[in-house]
């Protein structure tokens, strides 16, 4: 596990957003998973730059989201559908067709999470997905206690996360609190993954996701297990560790050769 720690989050934006514009380099019909939230939107903003500046090019990339929540149609502005085509597909060369979100308005739950499996198997598995971190250590919507290797699937949102979350919906009368989410075990067979945690309040979650044991009650844990995560946080979500300088002197001496 690389953890970066930067100034801010407009760092750690820059230096994820060069990752991904390295791995669409590599590989220009790469498939990325993507997240919604807070976290990532300055990433969103910087790709579009980089878009319109021709750095970087999406019109062959596939990608699939993490997660929506169950009963918002994409046309909801409560929906991570309109999130993503708001904040970031309307402003990209991305091919709308190979933006994949899971339906949260389905009639059969088991379908559109076992099709969802089956696209991404399809199209050659997550080459490089982007995760957000919940003060509980979730990722997804993987929540406390989710099994560590879950598929996509159904899941119940903890009353701290409806908490965290209330203040992104329009609708304040229609919260709901199922979601459909890709699996630990889905997220986990990406070949790289980015995760970016911003601000004091993820301080504790990133201790206990880099530092801590692996443990179902901090989903993000089992990233150690990973041979690929680099973790990207500020100051005040590092604040906990206790390899602070370590990780600091790793990443200034890091082999020019690896870098993004
Ligand atoms: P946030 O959410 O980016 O809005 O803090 C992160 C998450 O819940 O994964």
């Amino acid at each position: 596990m690389e953890v970066v720690i930067v100034q801010n989050s407009e760092q750690g934006s820059e230096i994820a957003a060069n990752i991904i514009k390295s791995q669409l380099t590599k590989k220009s019909r790469s498939v990325l998973g993507l997240a919604t939230g807070q976290t990532p939107l300055l990433l969103y903003k910087r790709l579009i730059e980089m878009n319109k500046s021709d750095e970087v090019n999406f019109s062959k990339v596939t990608t699939f989201n993490l997660d929506e929540y169950l009963g918002l149609s994409a046309s909801n502005e409560d929906s991570y559908a309109y999130y993503m085509r708001e904040n970031f597909f309307k402003s990209v060369n991305i091919d709308l067709d190979q933006a994949f979100l899971l339906d949260g308005m389905t009639t059969d739950v088991e379908r559109e999470c076992n099709e969802y499996e089956y696209k991404i198997k399809k199209c050659g598995g997550i080459d490089l997905q982007v995760l957000g971190l919940g003060r509980e250590g979730h990722i997804g919507f993987n929540e406390p206690t989710s099994s560590l290797t879950s598929r996509t699937r159904l899941k119940t949102l903890t009353p701290q996360t409806m908490e965290d979350n209330k203040i992104y919906f329009k609708d304040a009368t229609h919260r709901p609190f199922h979601v459909l989410t890709m699996g630990i075990g889905t997220i986990m067979e990406s070949q790289h993954i980015l995760l970016m945690a911003y601000g004091e309040a993820k301080a504790q979650a990133i201790v206990e996701t880099v530092e801590g044991p692996i443990t179902a009650m901090v989903p993000a844990s089992i990233l150690q297990m990973h041979n690929k995560v680099t973790v990207i946080v500020d100051e005040a979500a590092a604040a906990k560790l206790s390899k602070i300088d370590y990780y600091k002197w790793v990443y200034e001496n890091k082999p020019h050769w690896q870098r993004p």
